[in-house]
């Protein structure tokens, strides 16, 4: 039985016009990444194939985007992310095709027109329950085709504006922040960031592109790539949250960019690479790497609830790519949902899309019809379930605790979920994993609000879960915790009115009876299973 796709987030106030989100504000919400030219067409578009390896524009606007917000909604994420939406490089095709990604700026003072007009990317907000709008910018770099660019086709137009020409040396920071990146086919020009007049220009620019179009908070490209000591001022112009990409595996390079000194917020990196490590199938199945990443994140960022927990993005495989078992996308799906952080959907994991890097990893969504597919419908439980602990307790601020781990397993504590995940894949095993201490006591019900199933709490507080149809993920939740939240509604209903449903407790003492009695920590197995995609 599928989780009720009632959506929590009709419960809190959305409809409030609050513009220049902190990061107090961006904790609770759950973020749905697009590339605009990819996202949706509006209709009466022809219907292309949009061919990846083409590497150029498929027809997505912002008007399609605004059309098509309630896949986006009902799937309970509560902001979107879009790609740049400053002018790009419009001239002849380059080595790597077009600019439809965004990320190639030329004029940023100018809007992209290729994605609507000044009123299409205004008109989100009337129709929108997601009034928070992230928008990726470019700081960094503008592009061109070759190593001497026309100055004046950008909006800084002298030379002292950006740093001379040379190819990045990753092993010298400094090179990092001031050669170009790119090649010499596609050349990223540095903007010299320490120059008064580039600080000050982007200053004016960014709080103007801010207000002018309700923006609430903003995504930084290849912020690793400018000097940390620029974004406190860039960002207090913003006056929104900002979320930095600092693209390296090592929390501390990492970190180093999160804090009164530099940014409020980076995409949890560090962790993506702990979770490939984790969970991903084949691969190493090394649940040690998520554990150090855990224990170093805590001691390394300033603040963990507010880092960007995500498994695909534009310029990384997708998960499908480099794990074909669906189980182990959605036990760690589950996981960037129900850890510490705001969990990031790059549009079209939920379609379970499968290309490798940059270019095959930004399919049109269209070719998936937007279908209501497994995966989409554990994001919305996984929201539905986050937005009401939110809505309900201090649950943003809460920290996560470890109650278990193994090579196979992993079972964690936040607020009032307990989440118990495994990397073995769906293929059913007759493996008993993770028991844990559970935070209730003995003969208390708990929800999975994965399949809305109960588990019943063995004496000494412990919780087992076995794995017979294959290792799903098990999201467990007092049930008074869930009143009134329509997550789980019927089983959850039943508690209340005294009647478990009759199935459950056949299984429940079938299996008890089954299996060895010495293992007093079973009470239940997991046998209505959630084998999906
Ligand atoms: C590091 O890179 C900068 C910028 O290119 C350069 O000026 C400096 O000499 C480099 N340092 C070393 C040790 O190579
Ligand atoms: C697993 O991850 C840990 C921690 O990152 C690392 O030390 C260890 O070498 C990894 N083991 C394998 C088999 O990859
Ligand atoms: C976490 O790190 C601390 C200090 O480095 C260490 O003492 C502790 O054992 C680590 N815990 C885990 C679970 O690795
Ligand atoms: C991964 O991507 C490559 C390149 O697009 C493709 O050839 C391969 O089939 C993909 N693998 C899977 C499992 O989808
Ligand atoms: C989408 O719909 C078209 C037309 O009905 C169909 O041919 C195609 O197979 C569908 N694709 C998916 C992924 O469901
Ligand atoms: C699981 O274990 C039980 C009891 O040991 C055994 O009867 C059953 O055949 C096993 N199933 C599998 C799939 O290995």
């Amino acid at each position: 039985m599928l989780p009720s796709l009632v959506l929590v987030s009709s419960l809190i106030p959305l409809f409030q016009v609050a513009f220049g989100a902190t990061a107090e504000q961006w904790r609770t919400r759950s973020i749905y990444q697009i590339i605009t030219d990819r996202f949706a067409l509006e209709p009466g578009a022809v219907v292309n194939e949009c061919v990846v390896s083409e590497q150029t524009w498929c027809g997505g606007t912002w008007r399609a985007i605004t059309q098509n917000l309630d896949y986006i909604q009902d799937a309970g994420f509560t902001a979107i992310w879009i790609s740049p939406v400053s002018q790009n490089y419009h001239g002849p095709r380059s080595a790597y095709g077009d600019a439809y990604h965004g990320y190639w700026s030329a004029d940023i003072s100018k809007l992209n027109d290729k994605f609507g007009t000044a009123d299409d990317l205004k008109a989100r907000l009337s129709r929108s329950l997601l009034r928070y709008l992230m928008v990726d910018i470019v700081v960094n770099n503008v592009m061109s085709t070759s190593l001497t660019p026309a100055l004046s086709t950008y909006m800084f137009t002298k030379p002292q504006h950006y740093h001379p020409y040379c190819p990045v040396d990753y092993s010298n920071i400094t090179s990092e922040q001031q050669c170009w990146l790119g090649d010499t086919q596609v050349a990223l020009p540095d903007l010299d960031t320490e120059n008064a007049d580039v600080i000050s220009r982007y200053s004016t620019w960014i709080s103007d592109l801010v207000q002018t179009y309700s923006i609430d908070g903003l995504r930084i490209d290849a912020a690793k790539h400018v000097r940390k000591q620029f974004w406190p001022a860039f960002a207090s112009s913003a006056g929104v949250f900002c979320m930095g990409e600092v693209f390296d595996p090592v929390v501390a390079n990492v970190a180093d960019y999160q804090g009164s000194d530099a940014l409020d917020s980076v995409l949890n990196y560090p962790l993506y690479y702990a979770l490939v490590s984790a969970f991903t199938i084949p691969g190493p199945q090394n649940m040690s790497a998520l554990i150090d990443n855990l224990n170093q994140s805590r001691a390394g960022y300033t603040d963990t609830t507010v880092l960007g927990n995500f498994l695909e993005n534009q310029d990384v495989p997708r998960w499908h790519n480099l794990s074909v078992d669906p189980q182990s996308t959605y036990n760690a799906m589950t996981f960037t949902f129900l850890a510490e952080g705001i969990p990031i959907v790059y549009y079209g994991q939920e379609q379970y899309f499968s290309g490798n890097g940059d270019p095959y990893n930004r399919e049109p969504l269209w070719l998936s019809n937007y279908t209501k597919t497994t995966a989409y419908q554990l994001m919305a439980s996984l929201n539905q379930l986050r937005n009401f602990m939110i809505y309900t307790t201090d649950w943003a601020t809460q920290q996560m605790r470890i109650l278990a781990a193994s090579q196979n397993g992993i079972a964690f504590q936040k607020g009032e979920v307990v989440t118990v995940l495994t990397n073995i894949g769906a293929p059913p095993q007759n493996l008993t994993n993770t028991v844990f201490l559970s935070p209730w006591p003995r003969g208390t019900v708990a929800i999975d609000i994965v399949a809305c199933r109960q588990f019943v709490v063995a004496s000494g507080g412990f919780l087992q879960v076995e794995y017979t149809k294959g290792g799903v993920p098990v999201v467990l939740v007092h049930p008074s915790a869930l009143s009134g939240s329509g997550v789980c509604a019927d089983t959850v209903g039943a508690l209340y009115s005294g009647t478990v449903p009759s199935d459950t407790v056949a299984q429940s003492s079938a299996l008890r009876f089954a299996l060895a009695p010495s293992l007093i920590a079973l009470v239940m197995v997991a046998v209505s299973g959630f084998v999906g995609g």
